[in-house]
């Protein structure tokens, strides 16, 4: 059974396509940071369509964490590896860069940039080996456009996506595809507290796109029939720049 991770696996866009993958077959690793209950219930929604999972907590942003659960994960299943890695986990934390405190910038750029260093790194040398892998890395519309209040976010997600361009240059030989997606404004607990009835407006489909929607591009970015399209960042707003 092929296996797929994906980070903050356990509500929101990341649950989605957790189920998504496990409804294609996936052996899902759900990763998280704290809330056990939210991860369980992801679990069992995976097991109770029939899908394959099992949980796996740490936080992305702290590299010997990672690295340990990762290499833990590895040893006890040889001869397996991560086929699928979607770098999912973020946070926001908005604030006008005159009043952005330290926190606000290192921790949005440790879930986002960083996460991808810690879970990647350790990730890649089995794709590259086997080479099959597909690695899809959540941006933004910020990390496009960049968006006043989000200079933290922005950055993560800007950098987020040159490394996109970056490794997946490295690894195409390896037939290992990199692709980032860029959302525009997907109701989940991210956008809630969100002025939604303005922003619609704003958004040429009138209306937030759904974390299924999400989920349908990471399932066919992972499938055979995506296998010439790298480097890319697909983008998914409703028609909103
Ligand atoms: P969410 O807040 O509902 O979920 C984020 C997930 O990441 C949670 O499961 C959380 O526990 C996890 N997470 C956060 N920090 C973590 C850490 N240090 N280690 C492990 N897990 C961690 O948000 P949502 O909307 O599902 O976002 C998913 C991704 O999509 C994020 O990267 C976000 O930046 C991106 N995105 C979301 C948009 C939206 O409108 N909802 C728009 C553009 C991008």
């Amino acid at each position: 059974m092929k296996t797929a991770l994906v980070t903050g696996g356990s509500r929101g866009i990341g649950k989605a396509i957790c189920l998504r993958l496990a409804s294609m077959g996936y052996h899902v690793i759900v990763n998280y940071v704290s809330n056990d209950a939210a991860a369980e219930a992801t679990l069992a929604e995976i097991c109770s369509a029939g899908g394959s999972g099992e949980l796996l907590k740490f936080n992305v942003a702290d590299r010997e964490e990672a690295l340990k659960c990762l290499a833990g994960w590895q040893e006890a299943h040889p001869g397996e590896y991560v086929e699928v890695l979607v770098n999912n986990a973020g946070i926001r934390k908005d604030n006008l860069l005159l009043w952005l405190e330290g926190d606000e910038w290192y921790n949005v750029i440790g879930a986002s940039l960083n996460a991808f260093y810690n879970v990647t790194r350790p990730l890649l040398q089995p794709m590259v080996l086997k080479k099959k892998g597909r690695i899809i890395n959540m941006a933004s519309l910020s990390g496009l456009k960049g968006l006043p209040g989000q200079t933290n976010y922005s950055a993560a997600k800007g950098g987020l996506i040159s490394a996109t361009k970056a490794l997946a240059q490295e690894v195409a030989a390896r037939k290992v595809t990199v692709n980032a997606i860029a959302p525009g404004f997907i109701s989940t607990d991210m956008t809630t507290g969100l002025d939604e009835e303005a922003l619609k407006k704003e958004i040429p489909a009138k209306r937030f796109g759904k974390p299924e929607e999400v989920a349908a591009l990471v399932a066919f970015l992972v499938g055979d029939e995506a296998s010439y399209i790298t480097g890319q960042v697909i983008s998914i707003n409703g028609g909103l720049y």
